[in-house]
């Protein structure tokens, strides 16, 4: 690598002060990039497991309080292109990482490779990990020539993250964007789960599902979960349809304790700025107050679940309990077929069994039973089944209106929609 190769890089670096990436999981992009705009935040772009976007730090704030379907909101730092990991080492060290954040504060980079690791596995570039070392060491070459201090590097328990997202562009030229993580926590941690449960949907998945579905499409539309688990559909739903900010955990710690629960308070551009800090106090202020006050007039009628597992129920209460609430959402410990349906108009939103467990041999007929129930006992209404891909499906024996393709962990998974006439 050349030197004035190097220096051409530097000149290169581009500065965004308020370009944003919240992601997701794939196949939500349109729903999280709708939830944005109802942010009044206009500039959006659609990229595959998320939503780039620019904004001024208020309407920032409130995505982190306020967004249901985002995982996580980064905020892009730098964006420049490298040749290989020398380059990439002295472009980071020439990064003014000093006036970013204080050495008080812990950090770990990880790196996310937007091109095939098989294509360059003979390459320097077959390593994410050792990636992230090449990016750790700039990092701290930059602390070192500005003082002797430099900040702790952890790997569990960072007090900032920065990824690093690399993509290819020809076999030798690699476009870096620098992103720091503006959440400790996924948003989609809303506090309510309890330890040790087994295959529940993520939070911010069952929001975006209910999305999907229009829940409600009317007034009083019922929602039925006959194999609710742990209910995330009913609990999500019953925090959307109640207005309740989906931080409302983290909201009430930081309130009480007045910890720093986002990493944009460790930054110095927040610390400095009166006028920053400020807005973000007000605004914590307001949407605690507005979780508060939805808890309290929480509503959990026309919420239907049912789980063959008995425990359910239990599982169910105790997260309402962690949520403050202390009346239940109507449950039944039955097979599916023996559900009791609600006589007004309902929405049956749910993940049955999908064969992530071993328990579960024969998906095929649990299938067809399911399109026969949907056929017999929901006439009239609107059902939505998320289940992962596979011949299962075709058991169900009812032609699907709408089949979203959407990505739950390792699972290539689809959100199908039948009307039942
Ligand atoms: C994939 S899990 C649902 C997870 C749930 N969405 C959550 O977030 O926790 C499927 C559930 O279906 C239940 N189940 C399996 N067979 C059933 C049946 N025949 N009738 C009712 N529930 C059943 C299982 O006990 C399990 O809790």
């Amino acid at each position: 690598m050349t030197t004035s190769t190097i220096t051409n890089n530097a000149t290169q670096l581009v500065k965004h002060q308020q370009q944003y990436f919240a992601s997701c999981p794939v196949g939500l992009e349109k729903i999280l990039e709708a939830e944005i705009q109802s942010f009044q935040v206009k500039t959006t772009k659609l990229q595959r497991g998320g939503v780039l976007f620019q904004t001024f730090d208020e309407r920032l704030f409130e995505l982190l309080f306020g967004s249901r379907i985002a995982s996580r909101i980064f905020k892009v730092l730098f964006e420049f292109k490298v040749k290989g990991h020398k380059d990439l080492q002295s472009t980071c060290q020439q990064i003014k990482w000093s006036s970013l954040f204080s050495t008080n504060y812990s950090f770990k980079v990880q790196t996310i490779y937007d091109f095939s690791v098989a294509r360059l596995r003979d390459t320097e570039w077959k390593n994410s990990l050792y990636t992230s070392l090449v990016v750790k060491d700039g990092i701290m070459d930059h602390f070192k020539e500005q003082k002797d201090v430099r900040p702790n590097v952890d790997k569990n328990n960072a007090d900032l993250t920065f990824v690093c997202h690399i993509k290819a562009e020809g076999d030798y030229d690699f476009a870096v964007s620098m992103l720091v993580d503006l959440c400790s926590e996924p948003l989609s941690h809303r506090g309510y789960r309890l330890p040790k449960m087994t295959a529940p949907l993520r939070e911010n998945l069952a929001a975006g599902l209910i999305h999907m579905a229009g829940w409600p499409k009317a007034p009083g539309e019922a929602l039925v979960d006959p194999f609710c688990g742990s209910g995330t559909l009913l609990i999500e739903a019953a925090l959307i349809r109640n207005r309740v900010p989906p931080s409302f955990n983290k909201l009430k710690i930081a309130r009480h304790t007045g910890d720093e629960l986002w990493p944009v308070e460790k930054l110095f551009y927040f610390q400095k700025s009166e006028e920053l800090s400020k807005n973000f106090n007000e605004l914590l202020i307001k949407y605690y107050d507005q979780s508060q006050k939805a808890l309290e007039k929480m509503n959990l009628s026309g919420l239907y679940g049912g789980d063959l597992d008995f425990s359910c129920g239990n599982i169910i209460k105790k997260e309402l309990e962690k949520i403050g609430l202390h009346s239940p959402i109507s449950f039944e410990a039955e097979d599916f077929r023996k559900m009791k349906l609600p006589t007004t108009p309902f929405c049956i939103i749910t993940n049955p069994p999908y064969g992530e467990r071993l328990e579960e041999p024969d998906l095929d007929g649990l299938y067809y039973e399911l399109g026969e129930w949907l056929k017999q006992s929901a006439r009239g209404n609107r059902a939505y089944i998320f289940t992962k891909h596979g011949p299962h499906i075709k058991s169900i024996h009812l032609k699907s209106k709408q089949k979203e393709v959407i990505t739950n962990g390792d699972f290539d998974c689809r959100l199908l929609n039948f009307e039942l006439y």
